[in-house]
C-alpha cells in the first residue's frame, strides 16, 4: 500500500516516520545533492514508488530544496499525476519554448521533460546549471546532445517500448487492408467511382506472415497474425524463443521467398540501411506485400517503386520515410524528395505519416514509465533505462535501518578515482557498492552505515573536492 499526501502537511509528517535526518538538520543549504540549489526548504517525499515495498525505506535528496520539474510539449497527464503525487514543484506547458525562453526556464530547474521538438543542445544544457536529469517523453533521444548532458552530470531517460502494441495493431490492420486493396477502393468511392471487385483481393488465413526483428514490436504481432489464423515466420539476428507457433528462421532470405507479407521491425542501424532493396524484393513472392513501419531507412523505395509498377509486389505500406517532414502540413512532396511523387502515383500502398505508436494508450503509457524513471532516479538514485548513463541500481534499504546514507558520485572515468572515493568512505561500513561507465562518465553508488549526521558534511564536501566530480548527491 502506499500513502498519497494531499497537503503539505501530509508530506512533512511522512518526513519525519523514517529518515534518521530531518529536513530542518540539514547542515547547510549549500550541501545538498543537487550541482547548485537554490533555495526553498525540501517537501519532497516518496508517495507513488511501485518498485518499493512498504517495508522498503524511502530514500531522497538530502537537504535539497523543492525538486522542479518543467514539462513541456504538452507531455501526457499520467506522468504530471505521478510527478506532483511526489511533492515536486511541476511547470507545465503544451507547446515547446523558443531557444531564448528555454534557456531562462532551463536554469532553474531540477528535471525537464521534453517530446521531440525541444532541442537540448550544449549550448541550452550549458545554462542548466541544478539539472540532474532529462525525460524524453518519446521513443527518440536525437534532439538532445547526450554525451554533454552526460558530462555534466544529466542523466536521459527515454521510453522506447511503451507503444509496442500500438504499432502491432497497425500493422495487423494494414495487413488486412492490403489483401483486400480496402484504400484503393475507399478512393474511389470518395472520387463517386464504384468498384465491385474480388480479382487479387484475399482473406489473411492462412497466409504466412514474415516478420524481420522479432524484438517488441515483432513478437506482439505475432500473437496477433495467428489470432488471424496466419502462418508466422520470422528472422532476428539471435536465436530467440518463439511464441505460439511461429517459427524462426536461419537467414533472411528464408524468410523472403516463403511470406505472403513481409513486415519489419528492425532498428536503424548501419546494418539495417535498405535491408530491403532490389535484390530482396526479387526474392520475395510474386503478388507479396511488403509493410514497413520500422525505420525509413530500412527499405530502399526507389527498388520499392519498381518492384510495384512491375506487379512484382501487390501491395505495400510505409509508416516511416527516408524523408520526414519536421512538422505537420501540406509537406509531404517533392521538394521534400521527388521520391514522394513516385510513390503517389502507386496502386494499394497504403501511406501514414509514421503513427505507428502514436495512440492515446501509447501516449499515457510513455507518461508512466518515464515519469517513474524520473522518480526513481531522484529518489533512490537509480539509472535503470537512462541513455546516456551507465545502468546501475542497488537494492531498497529496509525502513529499519537506520544510519545508513545513498552516495552517489557520478565522475570522469579516469584511473583512481575508486581509490580516492573508497579512502573517502573507509571510515564507514561500505554495505554495498556499484559502479559502471559509459564512455567518458562513470557513476558509482554506494549504500554506507553508521553515519553520523555531523559527518554527512564533510563526506559530501570531501567527494566535491575530487577532480574527477561532476556530480554529488547523498539520499538517505
Ligand atoms: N512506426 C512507429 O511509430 C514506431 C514506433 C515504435 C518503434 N518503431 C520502430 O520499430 C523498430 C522495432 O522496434 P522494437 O521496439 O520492436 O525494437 P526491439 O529492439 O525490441 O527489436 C528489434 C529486433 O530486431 C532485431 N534485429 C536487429 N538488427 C537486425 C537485423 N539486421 N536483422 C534481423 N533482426 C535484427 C533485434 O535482435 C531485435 O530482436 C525500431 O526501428 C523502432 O524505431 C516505430
Amino acid at each position: 500500500m502506499t500513502i498519497l499526501p494531499t497537503s503539505a502537511r501530509d508530506i512533512r509528517s511522512s518526513v519525519s516516520r523514517s529518515p534518521p535526518l530531518s529536513v530542518s538538520a540539514s547542515p547547510s543549504t549549500t550541501f545538498h545533492s543537487l550541482r547548485s540549489g537554490s533555495g526553498s526548504p525540501l517537501a519532497v517525499r516518496n508517495s507513488y514508488f511501485p518498485q518499493q515495498s512498504i517495508s522498503e525505506k524511502q530514500l531522497k535528496p538530502f537537504a535539497t530544496e523543492d525538486i522542479k520539474i518543467l514539462l513541456l510539449e504538452n507531455i501526457n497527464e499520467s506522468a504530471r499525476v505521478i510527478l506532483e503525487n511526489q511533492g515536486y514543484q511541476v511547470e507545465f506547458h503544451r507547446s515547446a519554448l523558443p531557444e531564448e525562453e528555454l534557456i531562462e526556464k532551463i536554469k532553474g530547474v531540477h528535471v525537464i521533460g521534453i517530446r521531440s521538438k525541444t532541442k537540448l543542445t550544449a549550448n541550452v544544457l550549458k545554462h542548466a546549471k541544478n539539472l540532474i536529469a532529462v525525460g524524453c517523453f518519446c521513443i527518440g533521444t536525437s534532439q538532445v546532445d547526450l554525451p554533454y548532458a552526460a558530462s555534466v552530470g544529466a542523466t536521459v531517460f527515454n521510453s522506447p517500448f511503451s507503444n509496442s502494441r500500438s504499432v502491432a495493431e497497425l500493422v495487423i490492420a494494414e495487413i488486412i487492408l492490403l489483401a483486400r486493396q480496402l484504400t484503393d477502393r475507399s478512393a474511389e468511392m470518395h472520387a463517386g467511382t464504384w468498384n465491385k471487385v474480388s480479382s487479387r483481393c484475399w482473406e489473411v488465413r492462412g497466409k504466412t506472415l514474415g516478420i524481420i526483428g522479432y524484438g517488441h514490436i515483432g513478437a506482439q504481432l505475432s500473437v496477433l497474425a495467428e489470432a488471424l489464423g496466419m502462418d508466422v515466420l520470422y528472422y532476428d539476428l539471435v536465436p530467440i524463443m518463439a511464441l505460439g507457433k511461429a517459427k524462426q528462421v536461419p537467414s533472411l532470405d528464408a524468410l523472403l521467398v516463403k511470406a505472403d507479407f513481409l513486415t519489419l521491425h528492425v532498428p536503424e542501424l548501419p546494418e539495417t540501411t535498405n535491408l530491403i532493396g532490389a535484390k530482396q524484393l526479387a526474392l520475395m513472392k510474386s503478388g507479396s506485400y511488403l509493410i514497413n513501419a520500422s525505420r525509413g531507412s530500412v527499405v530502399d523505395c526507389q527498388a520499392l517503386v519498381a518492384a510495384m509498377r512491375s506487379g512484382h509486389i501487390a501491395g505495400a505500406a510505409l509508416d516511416v520515410f527516408p524523408f520526414e517532414p519536421a512538422a505537420n502540413g501540406a509537406t509531404f512532396n517533392a521538394t521534400l524528395s521527388p521520391l514522394i511523387e513516385d510513390l503517389k502515383t502507386l496502386k494499394n500502398l497504403i501511406l501514414t505519416p509514421h503513427i505507428g505508436g502514436s495512440t492515446e494508450e501509447a501516449q499515457k503509457a510513455i507518461g508512466e514509465e518515464v515519469a517513474e524513471s524520473l522518480v526513481r532516479f531522484i529518489n533512490a538514485g537509480s539509472t535503470v533505462g537512462a541513455v546516456n548513463m551507465p545502468e546501475v541500481a542497488l537494492r531498497g534499504l529496509r525502513v529499519e535501518e537506520e544510519g545508513i546514507i545513498r552516495v552517489i558520485f557520478v565522475h570522469r572515468n579516469r584511473p583512481g578515482v575508486l581509490r580516492q572515493v573508497n579512502e573517502i568512505l573507509a571510515d564507514h561500513n561500505v554495505d554495498k557498492q556499484m559502479s559502471d561507465s559509459r564512455g567518458e562518465v562513470a557513476y558509482l553508488m554506494a549504500d554506507i552505515s553508521n553515519v553520523k549526521e555531523a559527518e554527512i558534511k564533510s563526506l559530501y564536501e570531501s567527494l566535491e573536492m575530487l577532480s574527477s566530480k561532476i556530480m554529488t548527491r547523498i539520499l538517505y
